[in-house]
């Protein structure tokens, strides 16, 4: 298993260019399945997770022949009999989910192995589930799978949301169902995440009839058949969010480029709140201090809210502010497992129920920490780049799960850091 090395106190300067979004790209690789005429889809990030959704794709009977360099991928439909995602790859990575949807409305089957809990706490599926049954779908579970079954699929009006408000990837598999049921599917208290939007927008070119992107209501009126079509992936805005808060935690002047800011209004307001000026320009934006960092008390939520896939990378900037910061996780209420991390590198946090007091300190020192998600790795990447000495990241491959090249794209904005074999560290805990 690798590890990252970070050497702090080497402010970043330039430019970087975002990749593509890896959480539209899950959903709408799985959107494949509803058609039997290929699915092009651009700017795809070359990480962990999309490759995982292509070798899924492939079990499911779907051919996958990457171009440009692996950021292209055609999916195509070659044997339509295959209906089971198995725990296996559903332990890798819970974002397999979203091709229950697909598989019900094109198959008439899916058999998708239960998702268990994660290190970012509870993960339930409940509001997929009574997604596809108001949609008329048979569902048991039986041995750890979701087992479901339906004829055609019957339009209704569906109230999606949870204790923790909307869902960002059941709102993705009634979307998909929805586009081939019989009538009109209305869901009521929708994700507006930009990546359901770009799934909507990819499924209305393959004849999809979808209206309301973006707001709370989301109108499907179903067709028979969806045909091909050819889609770039929309910017990742969690990967900008973490560049901007890794240029602003080192002091540096950084711009961000092929990025949609409007997609990021709460994070840039966010940043501005803590004295970091950021300047929309017309492909992205330039971000550099403007004073000494602020405390901030912030909540997570629902697009267009705080996300909460920034939470753990915000801390650690507010580790370093001159003042006392809470931090709220209002979508997922136990994701603080970054906390610990953060205290090794001498931050001075701790946590009362779903809020994080985060005091700040004049300075981090180097240690090493080990990565427990995705977001929270990115945090210590984060907090190593100021940290006095030497940090060593461990168990890497959480970070290779969402972010390109990441030590490549540091590197060439000043960071010292690299990547290395860490003989510590043997098996990946899944
Ligand atoms: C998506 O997960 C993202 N994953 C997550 O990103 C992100 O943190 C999350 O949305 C929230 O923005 C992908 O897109 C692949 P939810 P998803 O259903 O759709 C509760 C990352 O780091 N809930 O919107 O699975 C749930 O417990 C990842 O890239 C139910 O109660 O999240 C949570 O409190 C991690 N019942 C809230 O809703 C359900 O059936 C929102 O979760 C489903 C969810």
């Amino acid at each position: 298993m690798d590890k990252i090395v970070i050497e702090g106190g080497h402010k970043l300067n330039g430019v970087v260019e975002i990749s593509g979004s890896k959480n539209a790209a899950l959903p709408i690789m799985a959107a494949a399945i509803l058609t039997d005429e290929p699915v092009t889809i651009r700017r795809l990030p070359n990480l962990t997770d999309v490759r995982t959704m292509a070798t899924i794709l492939n079990e499911l009977g779907i051919e996958t022949l990457w171009s440009d360099g692996g950021t292209t991928l055609t999916l195509t439909t070659k044997n339509s009999a295959p209906c089971t995602a198995p725990y296996e790859r559903v332990r890798e990575m819970r974002g397999s989910i979203c091709v229950l949807g697909p598989l019900l409305a094109k198959r008439q089957k899916a058999v998708v192995a239960m998702p268990g809990g994660c290190v970012i706490g509870l993960r339930p599926i409940d509001l997929h589930l009574m997604g596809m049954r108001a949609l008329g779908a048979s569902i048991d579970t039986e041995h750890g799978d979701v087992v479901a079954a339906a004829g055609r699929l019957k339009g209704t009006e569906i109230f999606l949301a949870g204790p923790n408000g909307p869902t960002v990837l059941g709102t993705a598999n009634v979307m998909c169902a929805a586009a081939l049921a019989e009538g009109r599917t209305i869901i009521k208290e929708a994700a507006c995440e930009p990546e359901v939007q770009d799934l909507a927008r990819l499924l209305n070119k393959m004849g999809a009839k979808i209206s309301g992107l973006g707001s709370k209501q989301i109108t499907i009126d179903g067709v028979d058949k969806l045909h091909g079509a050819v889609h770039e992936l929309i910017p990742d805005r969690i990967e900008a969010g973490t560049y901007m808060a890794a240029a602003a935690i080192t002091g540096g002047s950084v711009e961000l480029r092929n990025m949609r800011c409007g997609d990021l209004d709460a994070v840039v307001d966010h940043m501005q709140r803590i004295n970091i000026r950021i300047t929309k320009l017309p492909d992205g934006c330039r971000v550099e201090p403007d004073g000494e960092l602020a405390p901030l008390n912030f909540a997570t939520a629902p697009y267009p809210g705080f996300p909460t896939d920034m939470q753990a990378q915000l801390m650690a900037l507010l580790t370093v502010a001159k003042g006392t910061s809470v931090v709220t996780e209002k979508v997922y209420p136990d994701r603080f497992m970054h906390v610990a991390e953060l205290n090794r590198l001498g931050a001075k946090i701790h946590t009362q129920g779903s809020s994080a007091i985060v005091e700040g300190v004049e300075s981090l020192s180097g240690a090493k920490v080990i990565a427990s998600d995705l977001r929270a790795s990115a945090a210590l990447v984060i907090a190593g780049l100021v940290a006095r000495g030497t940090t060593e990241v461990k168990r890497v491959y959480h970070i290779d799960r969402g972010y390109e090249r990441i030590e490549e794209k540091l590197c060439a904005l000043g960071a010292r850091i690299h990547r290395e074999h860490d003989p510590e560290e043997t098996a990946p805990a899944k």
